[in-house]
């Protein structure tokens, strides 16, 4: 399984290196401006294009997205850019123009694109979650690290002030050491009904066949996949844990300074082989680190209704939980972080305490201000990307740090195919413990 994604790479970067001129890296570009390439520009990758464009630094010279609808729409914000629905073929044809790839397709087609790109010696900014699958995640890590590439996943929160802040507050010890996390999000990104029958005619904006790429064939069924709700479907998207888990997660990831867990379990229905459960509720069991107690255990619900009533999460005043968020539940009081665009809230023996951020602000880690308006803090992580590849900046997101995360997050997606059984993951060997398991970490790359 493992050749087919190999040769999948080799030789679409073997095609692509075919092209007229010489591979160009970052630092043969004389006019010292980022010429980047943008995979996928409708839905959220419009707005990374936005955001990445609004860099002074940035010239967009490629778009490529398999729907003609969304390219239309993109180039008429970039008529300079060329246009493109299969990233093969870009890369054939304007390998030696692209210095940087923004990878904003649905999951499955994450790291088939990025691996090319990085392949090619590009810097690449990819979405979260960084893969469809384990193995993947420990590829794109590899790569990025064998090729000392500039990587960032899309996780933008990650740069916002009120994220930064609970981190440096949690590795203050505000809370001392930290024995438990419950984080919530009642989105419903699953699909309990029956695999749906017969297939509708497929749009002439789409290209079908290059929307699947390397994942597995299926009949296209109108609004059932493209776009957007790809997300519940087993064989293209991550469910509810890939899509807002891997937002949420990220914090306490980064604070804790967590690697990949010991143990899953995820309470669901039964899988049905074709979407993922409405509701998980998937615990995890990590390694202590300096910030955590012995262990760390760590319980994500989703779906409606989640998260269910528990005294961990029980707010002052009998205030209503925000709708979606982390709770950090430590030694000394517990840290509630709100997913997002509100301030982390201190509560100790049942009552809120005011946060003293003066020694903080002061220490000059934290630069940015909050800003109650998204667009005020989004670009922050995409024009780190940037300055980065510029040599100015270092990502806070890179494949480093992103792939073990998603690896986390992907652990727990594979504990809903056995609801309710613990399964045990050894890092080392990067296998559970559990056989029948191991099946679901990797999958073969469909020819396309
Ligand atoms: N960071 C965030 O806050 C955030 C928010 C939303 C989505 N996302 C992520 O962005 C990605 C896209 O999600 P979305 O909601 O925009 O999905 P979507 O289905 O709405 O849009 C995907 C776009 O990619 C195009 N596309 C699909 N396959 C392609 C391919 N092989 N080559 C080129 N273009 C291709 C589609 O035509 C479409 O324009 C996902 O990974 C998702 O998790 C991140």
């Amino acid at each position: 399984m493992k050749n087919n994604r190999r040769n999948f790479i080799k030789s679409s970067a073997a095609l692509a290196s075919l092209s007229v001129l010489p591979t160009s890296i970052w630092a043969s570009n004389n006019n010292q401006m980022l010429r980047t390439a943008h995979i996928g520009v409708g839905g959220m990758g419009a707005a990374d294009l936005n955001d990445i464009a609004s860099h002074k630094s940035v010239e967009v010279v490629a778009l490529c997205d398999v729907d003609s609808n969304a390219l239309k729409a993109a180039s008429k914000l970039h008529p300079n850019a060329k246009l493109f629905k299969d990233y093969r073929v870009m890369f054939k044809e304007i390998n030696n123009l692209i210095d940087a790839v923004i990878v904003s397709t649905p999951d499955h087609s994450h790291a088939p694109a990025s691996m090319l790109a990085m392949e090619l010696n590009k810097s690449v900014y990819c979405q979260k979650p960084l893969t469809h699958h384990v193995s993947e995640a420990r590829a794109m890590r590899k790569m990025a690290k064998d090729k000392n590439l500039i990587t960032q996943m899309g996780i933008q929160v990650h740069s916002f002030y009120d994220y930064k802040l609970a981190t440096l507050l949690i590795q203050s010890g505000i809370i001392g050491k930290v024995s438990t996390v419950r984080a919530w999000s009642p989105k419903n990104w699953g699909y309990d009904g029956p695999k749906p029958k017969g297939s509708d005619s497929v749009p002439e904006n789409l290209d079908w066949n290059l929307w699947l790429g390397t994942a597995v064939n299926r009949e296209f069924k109108d609004k059932l996949y493209h776009p957007g709700n790809w997300r519940k479907i087993v064989d293209y998207g991550c469910g509810t844990l890939g899509d807002m888990g891997v937002h949420i997660f990220d914090t306490p990831y980064n604070a804790l300074e967590l690697d990949v867990p010991l143990t899953i379990k995820n309470k669901c229905r039964k899988p049905n082989g074709f979407g993922f459960p409405e509701n998980n509720e998937v615990t995890y069991e990590f390694p202590g680190t300096k910030y955590t107690t012995e262990k760390l255990k760590w319980i994500w619900q989703d779906g409606s209704g989640a998260p269910k009533n528990h005294k961990d999460l029980k707010l002052p005043n009998k205030e209503k939980l925000p709708l979606q968020g982390a709770m950090f539940i430590g030694e000394k009081g517990r840290l509630l972080l709100p997913h997002f665009m509100e301030l982390p809230k201190l509560i100790v023996d049942g009552e809120y305490v005011d946060l003293d951020l003066s020694e903080l602000e002061k220490s000059g880690k934290i630069t940015n201000k909050p800003v109650r308006d998204y667009g005020g803090e989004s670009y922050l992580h995409y024009h780190q990307f940037v300055d980065a590849c510029l040599g100015k900046d270092n990502c806070t997101a890179p494949f480093s740090y992103s792939a073990r995360l998603t690896e986390t997050i992907l652990l727990g997606v594979i504990a809903g195919r056995f609801p309710g059984k613990t399964l045990h993951w050894d890092n080392n060997l990067a296998k559970f413990k559990e056989e029948e398991a191991n099946k679901y970490l990797d999958s073969p790359y469909r020819e396309f």
